[in-house]
């Protein structure tokens, strides 16, 4: 008889004995199971390399190894006390819900205040080329939207577009025929930071094109959404501005909602708006060339345009008091969980 191999089956069984008296759960125990009875365990092994035929009493050996084994493993098993045991009974650990972010909720309920009005939600390049971004819609080379220092350029006639009305021709050109009425929100990117300024942040254009439309079209519409995001009370009002894509231009304010437009609390100056009003952004009646460059007739159809930031009039809803624009691209889950 190879009493070496009588050797290797005696120490095995006895680094059993150490594992299995050491093992403090039915998880070590399982482990143990798979270590020395598996496919590829310890004892297979052993019939694998030793030639078992010209040694049967080496065989029978293994054999009485393996029941030893597996009795062992069942004992402890059932022997375990009580509380290392798994209680299948025991709820499950529930895990964190997370939710919708901040910027998410307000472009839904932008959007949703829009569809309220027959808008169609529109999503277009944010990586596009200068026609649409620029040489379309009126913007002269000179103009500071055509400057590297405020824009990215990915290349010499490529952008990451700054604003979303590179959508307007998209829009004509996909439409082809008026009625066009969309609401494009996307992100955007401007070579710009501080307290109101993320180099990232989000816009939502309106474009409204078909015959007969003008500028009451333009404020029935606008003081809607600024009625229904920011309240019933709120009252809008149109300043003269200039962008080279509408004519004519305006920048849109609402009253503040904090001295409800008067510009003073108990005589003095409101420290939000210090005049009774803010600004909510630029809007205006599309250009005659920008309807020409979308393929349109502008002896035909006429149409207003608005693009405002949603963090903007976010940060401007009543109660939000937001100091920094950029506290909503933190990944602080104590400030962002705030608003689940
Ligand atoms: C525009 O981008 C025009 N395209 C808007 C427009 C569309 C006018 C259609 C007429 C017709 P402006 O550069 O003012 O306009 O930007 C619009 C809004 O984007 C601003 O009112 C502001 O709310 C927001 N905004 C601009 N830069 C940033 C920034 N860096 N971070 C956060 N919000 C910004």
């Amino acid at each position: 008889m190879d009493t070496s191999h009588t050797k290797t089956i005696i120490e095995l069984k006895k680094k059993f004995t150490e594992d299995v008296n050491s093992a403090k759960n039915i998880g070590a125990l399982m482990l143990l199971h798979t270590e020395y009875l598996g496919r590829q365990g310890k004892i297979n092994s052993l019939f694998k390399s030793i030639p078992i035929k010209e040694n049967p009493q080496i065989g029978k050996q293994i054999n009485d190894l393996k029941v030893f084994v597996t009795k062992e493993l069942q004992d402890k098993t059932h022997n375990l006390p009580e509380g290392d045991a798994i209680d299948v009974t025991i709820p499950g650990i529930t895990p964190p819900l997370g939710s919708l972010h901040l910027i998410t909720q307000a472009i839904e309920e932008i959007e949703n205040i829009f569809f309220k009005l027959g808008f169609v939600r529109r999503r277009y390049p944010e990586v596009d080329t200068d026609w649409y971004y620029a040489e379309g819609l009126n913007i002269s080379k000179d103009h500071p939207a055509r400057d590297d220092q405020e824009t990215f350029y990915l290349g010499e006639n490529v952008v990451l577009t700054a604003h979303t009305s590179n959508g307007q021709l998209h829009e004509m050109e996909l439409k082809k025929t008026p009625p066009i009425k969309m609401i494009n929100i996307g992100k955007t990117y401007r070579r710009q930071i501080d307290a109101t300024h993320n180099p990232m942040f989000h816009q939502f254009e309106g474009l409204v094109i078909d015959e007969g439309i003008n500028i009451t079209n333009l404020i029935g519409t606008t003081e809607y959404f600024a009625k229904a995001y920011f309240g019933q009370d709120r009252k809008i009002r149109l300043r003269p501005h200039h962008f080279q894509f509408t004519e004519p231009s305006f920048e849109i304010d609402i009253s503040c909602g904090l001295c409800h437009g008067k510009g003073v609390i108990d005589g003095v100056r409101c420290k939000l708006c210090k005049s009774g009003w803010l600004e909510l952004g630029g809007a205006g009646m599309v250009h005659p060339n920008v309807l020409k460059n979308g393929g349109l007739d502008s002896q035909i159809y006429t149409g207003f345009a608005f693009g405002w930031g949603v963090e903007r009039v976010l940060m401007m809803k009543s109660g939000l008091n937001l100091p920094d624009l950029r506290m909503l691209f933190s990944d602080d889950l104590r400030f962002l969980s705030q608003f689940s």
